[in-house]
């Protein structure tokens, strides 16, 4: 096991209440596997790798739970210890590149400190490693690129030297935020089959956070579906699809656009809205929304079931037998 969540609980206390971003998450990622986190705006999934990472911004803070890394729990480091982790044995791509790229720092600058920071290697050989980098993550002409101010290249380019950035000194895990949400699709394409082939080089494991169902389908070997905060399904990606559980994932699935669907018909919405944290439902944190709702979901709040191994919160399933996965 390389990672293991055990009931994470992460808090925003703020002057109208407290938030609760992330609630009794627990979840493990073995060596060279890809473990995607789906969910809407606001479900969690951010909120989770910063957890992971250490980097959370106040007023945020874990109230709850272990994070092990190898069996070392992070949450319980110094930060002295956690910046010899991150950056080396686990690196994170985030959403936004421009955001962590320096713009009045060449790109090779930026990738080699990161190297020297974490291997003791001369100037030089980071160097070659920098463009060794930047040629396996696909950038043409690297020792040119290498050259380059983040401004000057494209969003795709950026995407890809923030990549080869998180992968330069050979992580363990990569916690890889919405990398594809700000690109087009065949950028998208190309950044998800780069993180499958670095997975099979490197036989890295990492963690996949969408809110892009197709990404998941496309990339991931399992999938953890949040919702407020809470795993509601979890399952192998293959099962996932092929047996949607829980009515958020069956809703989401719904919402997919099928490129193989040529009737004019409107695609399905969720109806409804993620509730506010600061005032969720009583009971289901879905049962605003949920077709199914019954008149006990509107009271008391599901647990994660594990039934042969896909999981899911929801009352429909409360009492599913061995083997025996249909609703009620
Ligand atoms: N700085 C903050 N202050 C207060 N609450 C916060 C803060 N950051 C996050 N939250 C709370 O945590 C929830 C989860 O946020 P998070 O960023 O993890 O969502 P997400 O799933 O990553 O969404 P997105 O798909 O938009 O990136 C938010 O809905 C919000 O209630
Ligand atoms: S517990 Fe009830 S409200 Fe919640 S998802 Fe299941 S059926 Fe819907
Ligand atoms: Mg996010």
């Amino acid at each position: 096991m390389l990672l293991e969540v055990k009931k994470l609980r992460t808090e925003f206390k703020l002057k109208r209440g407290t938030v609760t971003a992330v609630d009794d998450l627990s979840f493990t990622i073995d060596k060279g596997e890809i473990l995607a986190i789906v969910g809407e705006s606001g479900s969690g999934k951010s909120v989770t790798s910063l957890s992971i990472m250490g980097l959370l911004q106040k007023p945020g803070k874990i109230a709850g739970g272990e994070i092990l890394f190898k069996s070392q729990d992070l949450n319980k480091m110094s930060q002295k210890e956690l910046q010899k982790i991150r950056g080396n044995k686990i690196s994170m791509i985030f959403q936004e590149p421009m955001t962590s790229l320096n713009p009045v720092w060449r790109i090779k600058d930026q990738i080699m400190e990161n190297i020297m920071t974490h291997m003791k290697i001369s100037k030089k050989e980071a160097l070659t490693r920098t463009i060794e980098m930047l040629e396996t993550v696909g950038i043409p002409s690297p020792a040119e690129r290498a050259n380059d101010y983040p401004h000057q290249m494209s969003g795709g380019m950026r995407q890809r030297v923030m990549t080869a950035m998180a992968l330069a000194c050979d992580p363990e895990l990569l916690i890889a935020d919405e990398p594809t949400t700000a690109l087009d699709v065949t950028i998208q394409a190309q950044i998800l089959e780069l993180l499958y082939r670095m997975r099979e080089k490197f036989h890295m494991a990492v963690l996949l956070i969408t809110h892009d169902l197709g990404v998941v389908a496309e990339a991931a070997d399992r999938v953890i579906v949040m919702y407020c905060g809470k795993i509601v399904e979890e399952a192998a990606v293959k099962d996932l699809f092929a047996q949607p559980l829980h009515p958020y994932t069956v809703g989401l699935l719904q919402s997919i656009p099928q490129i193989d669907d040529d009737s004019d018909k409107r695609l399905y919405m969720i109806k409804g809205m993620v509730p506010n944290p600061l005032n969720m439902p009583p009971g289901c944190n879905f049962s605003d929304r949920c077709d199914r709702c019954m008149d006990r979901c509107t009271k008391e709040m599901p647990e994660l079931q594990d039934i042969n191994g896909h999981k899911v919160r929801c009352f429909l399933y409360d009492k599913a037998k061995e083997g025996e996965l249909s609703a009620k």
